[in-house]
């Protein structure tokens, strides 16, 4: 891994709720709720982008994550080979088809991973509900903008910081007819569950993250009286929910200054977030340099639909914008797309070097697609002990 050449910190925005979005919110203590709006409603009306140093994960010098303390932190997917094999499949397709979705849930529904601090996760049921891939090109392009979204597939990566779930919220308070407070771990700022070994978690699967990573914020820095927000997200767009469970408690944030948050520049599929789905914010953003890659990018798809076409290059092509500092796959990336452009072959070359000119474009181009997989799973934290630790 190559971290000695890229900055242990990145600069860049994450999308917040709005100050002057956030009303009182009936009957709960005290705190605050952030508008809902329709959902076709602009970006910028509902959450503004305030820049954030988010700190490198790779680099040295940074507390390592813990669930319970920071609410989120990695677990190690290398040694099994099954899912591995699963997850580059998917990775290759992407998107996730129903007998992969069932194969996933078989691969981990049972499974115990290794925690920090002397835990272990042992995942009992994933959710049959809120398995998604997301698929989100460099700098917000949109790498197939026609494809409408499906409860599981061709959803875009999450601009604005959230919380997945409210554990007093719908559709849990449904589903377990109120008593998921006092069975699930959680801090909420109106109460928390600090003893129980049941917890909801969401796992968080980069199937490759080199652009629009997640960023987590080290929930200890969080002031969750003031800052976190109550929100109901509509659901029409993506679930076939009844009347009562359309709008999804969740939770939104505002920003402070206070708040620190983490991401990782080097994960693919061998690793995955785990991460408190009751409350631990979370977002994507957009690196330094990811203009540089849609530029890049744009360029191949020209150059690929002409040779495809059989048509005459070269076709005008555009200064790259200056690349900013980044990180070390970003740049590697880039390295890549550049040379492609630079050694485009044209309509008078051979057949088989355009062909295999094509085929690395395109590989070139999907690297710079962010994909990942995120499902809500059941699980207990318990020693790392056997037997609790047995795999089942
Ligand atoms: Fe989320």
């Amino acid at each position: 891994m190559d971290t000695a050449l890229q900055p242990a910190v990145v600069e860049a925005d994450l999308g917040f709720s709005r100050p002057a979005e956030v009303i009182k919110d009936d009957g709960s203590r005290g705190l605050r709720r952030a508008v809902t709006r329709p959902v076709d409603q602009d970006f910028s009306s509902q959450f503004e982008y305030r820049r954030c140093q988010i700190r490198d994960l790779c680099g040295a010098g940074h507390p390592q994550p813990g669930l319970r303390s920071m609410g989120f932190e990695t677990i190690d997917l290398r040694d099994r080979e099954g899912l591995q094999s699963l997850l580059c499949d998917v990775k290759v397709a992407g998107e996730i088809s129903d007998a992969q979705s069932r194969q996933l849930r078989r691969h981990l529904q049972g499974g115990v991973f290794r925690l920090s601090r002397g835990r272990c996760l042992k995942m009992l049921h994933v959710a049959p509900e809120g398995l998604v891939m997301r698929r989100g090109g460099p700098n917000g392009l949109k790498v197939d903008p026609h494809r409408s979204m499906t409860e599981m597939n061709h959803h875009d990566v999450a601009l604005a910081i959230h919380g997945d779930q409210d554990v007093r919220g719908t559709p849990l308070r449904q589903i377990m007819r109120g008593f998921a407070p006092s069975m699930f771990n959680h801090r909420t700022p109106d109460g928390s569950n600090r003893w129980s070994p049941l917890t909801l978690v969401n796992l968080w699967i980069p199937l490759q993250q080199i652009t629009r990573p997640l960023a987590l914020m080290d929930r200890r820095t969080l002031n969750a009286r003031k800052h976190q927000l109550r929100y109901a997200l509509p659901t029409d767009t993506f679930l076939d929910r009844r009347e009562d469970m359309r709008l999804n408690d969740i939770w939104a944030f505002l920003h402070d200054d206070e708040q620190r948050w983490y991401f990782h520049s080097h994960m693919n599929h061998q690793q995955a977030y785990v991460f408190d789905t009751l409350g631990e914010p979370h977002g994507s953003f957009t690196l330094p340099g990811e203009n540089v890659a849609e530029h890049y990018y744009q360029l191949l798809l020209q150059l690929r639909e002409q040779l495809a076409k059989g048509a005459a290059l070269p076709i005008a092509m555009a200064k790259p914008p200056p690349l900013a500092e980044t990180t070390a796959p970003l740049r590697k990336a880039i390295d890549s797309m550049a040379s492609l452009v630079a050694h485009a072959p044209n309509d008078k070359s051979e057949q088989s070097t355009i062909d295999v000119w094509q085929a690395r474009a395109g590989e070139a181009m999907d690297s710079v697609v962010r994909k990942s997989l995120e499902m809500r799973v059941v699980a207990m934290v318990l020693p790392d002990l056997w037997p609790f630790n047995r795999r089942s």
